[in-house]
């Protein structure tokens, strides 16, 4: 019988990331994964592959939109759908194979199946049973549906059917406006599409802050998109190539349809532990399905650990692999820590929308005293140049100790930008730190400075 220190479970951002730092640090480490590939949800049917479509899609947009201003002429490309697919999976490819790789690098054993826990220091995969002093659950997430929605991942798509479509719909209805659906949304629109996204509550990204999400749905709607706000979806009904949306409008109660090609559901993600057995485990799972777990990322199970969307917290591969991490070190008896804080979010949209610590609304609700520094990219000479001057960063800042609270930027880069911020807030940083670091020009990134300053004696280019 084969012995490890850990085995994970499950190699996507979270599991491999664990995986890879438990090897570092000594540990007799396998990982257990069932896709062909590794890499889970992100490399091969989330992150990776729809930052390949935004990006292609978003190098048509530039040639329609922007090359004749800038004196390039010529017609502008037409769209070789089963080429872009293929570049998609060739990223996705080259991203998987790199995680096998770094598994062969680090001498950790990939365990190629499904796992399931029969007790403590045991995983069963096929017919093989495994001894591990220590066990990482990092089973990930899988799309939720509506009650009267059926996935057939043909016509009514998740994701993960989104990413592989058989040809660019005429007409496609998005159901819910959050990440996943305006990113993929503003790929179709991109490719030709019309696309419709119908939305639960009265605005887009509900957990961003309220100027942000107001600039963002005015820039997607300039961009084509349609949306229908505080409408319940009730039913979607599909024939082979059709489908039927029925929503309600909250605010009368008045029930519509709208047909479409192909409905996307983007209404969520719930954690994924099936078949692993922590039912007869007793290992302890909230309401919606999550993974209990202490302040070091162990179950109520000695011995057994989970990690990134299978417990609680945003669901973003970056916070999975920071988990990662920190529980491979506390096995190894260091100290792992993870700043739930500090943890930034992105929309991969043009432009992008990023986000890091507290929102206004989140200040003014905790009675909290704080001041707005805000700089609109109209004042940044690099996004001038490149068609890129919509959006705006906002700082804010302790009004009393100035230190750096939160930052909300919808702009060019954004989800680079934000990490500066990011960084600052790690060191405790004041908005005066940033806005007396010097920035080189011209970069996006003086926007960031400039809505420094803004917290302070006023920013100079606006
Ligand atoms: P989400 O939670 O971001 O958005 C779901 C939206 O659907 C919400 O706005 C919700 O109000 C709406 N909704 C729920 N029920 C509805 C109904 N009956 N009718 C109409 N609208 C309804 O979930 P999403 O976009 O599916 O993403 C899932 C997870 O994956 C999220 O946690 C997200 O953070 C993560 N993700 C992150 C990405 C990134 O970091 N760039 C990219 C893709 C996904």
């Amino acid at each position: 019988m084969a012995q490890y220190d850990v085995i994970v479970i499950g190699a996507g951002p979270g599991g491999y990331v664990a995986a890879i730092r438990c090897a570092q640090l000594g540990l007799k480490t396998a990982c257990v994964e069932g896709r062909d590939t590794l890499g889970g949800t992100c490399l091969n049917v989330g992150c990776i592959p729809s930052k390949a479509l935004l990006h292609a899609s978003h190098q048509l947009h530039e040639a329609e939109h922007n090359f004749a201003s800038m004196g390039l002429k010529g017609k502008a490309p037409s769209v070789d759908w089963k080429q872009m697919l293929s570049y998609k999976d060739d990223v996705i490819g080259q991203n998987t194979k790199g995680i096998e790789f770094l598994f062969k690098k680090n001498k950790i054993d990939w365990i190629k199946g499904w796992a399931s826990i029969p007790e403590a220091g045991k995983v069963v995969v096929g017919d093989d049973t495994y001894e591990t002093k220590n066990i990482i659950v990092a089973s990930g997430s899988e799309p939720s549906s509506l009650p009267g929605v059926e996935i057939d991942e043909k016509v009514v798509v998740s994701s993960t059917g989104a990413l592989e479509l058989p040809k660019v719909p005429k007409k496609m209805v998005v159901i819910g406006a959050g990440v996943i659906g305006l990113e993929l949304g503003s790929v179709y629109k991109r490719l030709g599409s019309e696309v419709s996204v119908i939305e639960f509550l009265d605005v887009i990204t509900p957990s961003m802050d309220t100027e942000v999400q107001r600039s963002f749905q005015k820039m997607l709607t300039k961009q084509g998109l349609d949306f229908t706000l505080g409408a319940a979806v009730q039913k979607v009904e599909a024939s082979k190539t059709k489908a039927k949306v029925t929503y309600k409008l909250r605010k009368d109660d008045s029930e519509h349809e709208v047909d479409a090609d192909v409905v996307l559901v983007a209404t969520g993600r719930r954690p994924f532990t099936d078949g692993l057995g922590l039912d007869k485990l007793g290992v302890a799972v909230s309401e919606r399905g999550q993974i209990k777990t202490d302040g070091h990322w162990q179950t109520n199970v000695k011995g057994i650990y989970a990690i990134g969307d299978a417990i609680d917290g945003p669901m973003l591969a970056h916070k999975a692999e920071d988990e990662g991490m920190a529980c491979a070190e506390v096995i190894a008896g260091k100290h792992g820590h993870v700043n739930y804080g500090v943890i930034p979010s992105v929309i991969y949209t043009w432009p992008e929308v990023a986000s890091v610590g507290a929102t206004e609304q989140e200040l003014k609700n905790e009675g909290k005293a704080y001041k707005v520094g805000k700089f609109p990219f109209m004042g940044n000479a690099r996004a001038k140049a490149m068609f890129a001057s919509e959006g705006f960063v906002k700082i804010l800042a302790d009004k009393e100790t100035d230190r750096i609270l939160g930052a909300h930027i919808i702009g060019p880069g954004a989800g680079d930008l934000i990490h500066e911020v990011c960084v600052a807030m790690e060191f405790g940083a004041s908005a005066e730190d940033l806005a007396l670091t010097c920035h080189a020009h011209p970069t996006y990134s003086e926007a960031v400075r400039e809505a420094a300053l803004a917290c302070g004696d006023g920013p100079i280019h606006v």
